[in-house]
């Protein structure tokens, strides 16, 4: 059965993102209506540029090497770090993956050509017996997950379970939109500073970022254990 059979065309409608140094186009299907992993969000378009923007001064940046995403929602990071060369696997919560999956394998071609590869996984944050927290990875990436409070204390802990069972640290990269709200405000702030407990956080400044999908709204961090 086709990934695609079991969603009705009418509740869905495909994004084409550009990959300019590869000239590959990922067509990402998003839905009409759901939960917060059913459309693309800004801060995964300026994480997903900024490594392509990354790759086109080193094109063998994410050549081969083991990326893992946490919060993939429709994969749009994944994929494009898939696209450009690396073995990613893609994770989300159990009731996301039929869309990621489908999203995968509508762009897998693209993938393969590219001598990239994807999978989708369920991980949930703070879960420490899945078996994802004992491979090895090269790097970590993230966008937008940080958004509501009972979720930060499980990120921190998934992050650092991912750091400390194996040998090799993987550097991570995380975006984030900067929400006006209060509450917002907060968990953003309780968010770094835990983080910086355990990680040096350095924040990639605008200028290096990719010139037509960055915004002072959006941080991006590069990320290493202490
Ligand atoms: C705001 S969306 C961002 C999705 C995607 N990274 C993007 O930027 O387009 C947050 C994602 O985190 C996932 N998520 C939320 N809580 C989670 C948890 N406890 N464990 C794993 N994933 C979670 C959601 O399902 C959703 O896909």
């Amino acid at each position: 059965m086709s990934h695609r059979s079991s969603f009705q065309s009418s509740d869905m409608f495909p994004r084409e993102i550009d990959i300019e140094i590869c000239l590959k186009t990922l067509k990402i299907y998003q839905k009409m209506e759901g939960d917060v992993n059913c459309v693309v969000w800004d801060a995964s378009l300026v994480l997903a540029k900024y490594l392509e923007t990354i790759c086109q001064k080193k094109p063998d940046f994410l050549s081969g090497i083991k990326v893992l995403e946490l919060g993939s929602g429709l994969g749009v990071v994944g994929l494009t770090a898939a696209t450009l060369g690396a073995q990613v696997t893609l994770t989300d919560l159990p009731e996301a993956l039929p869309l990621l999956r489908l999203n995968i394998n509508e762009n897998k071609s693209k993938i393969g050509s590219m001598g990239g590869y994807a999978i989708a996984e369920s991980l949930v944050w703070g879960d420490s017996s899945s078996e994802i927290l004992k491979e090895e990875f090269d790097m970590i990436v993230l966008a937008d997950c940080v958004y509501y409070e009972e979720a930060i204390d499980p990120l921190i802990q998934t992050l650092q379970c991912l750091n400390n069972t194996i040998t090799k640290k993987p550097i991570i990269y995380l975006t984030q939109e900067l929400r006006d709200s209060d509450i917002q405000k907060r968990l953003w702030d309780t968010f770094y500073e835990k983080l910086s407990e355990f990680f040096y956080v350095e924040k990639i400044p605008e200028d290096e970022q990719h010139a037509n999908y960055r915004s002072p709204d959006i941080v991006l961090l590069r990320i290493n254990k202490k």
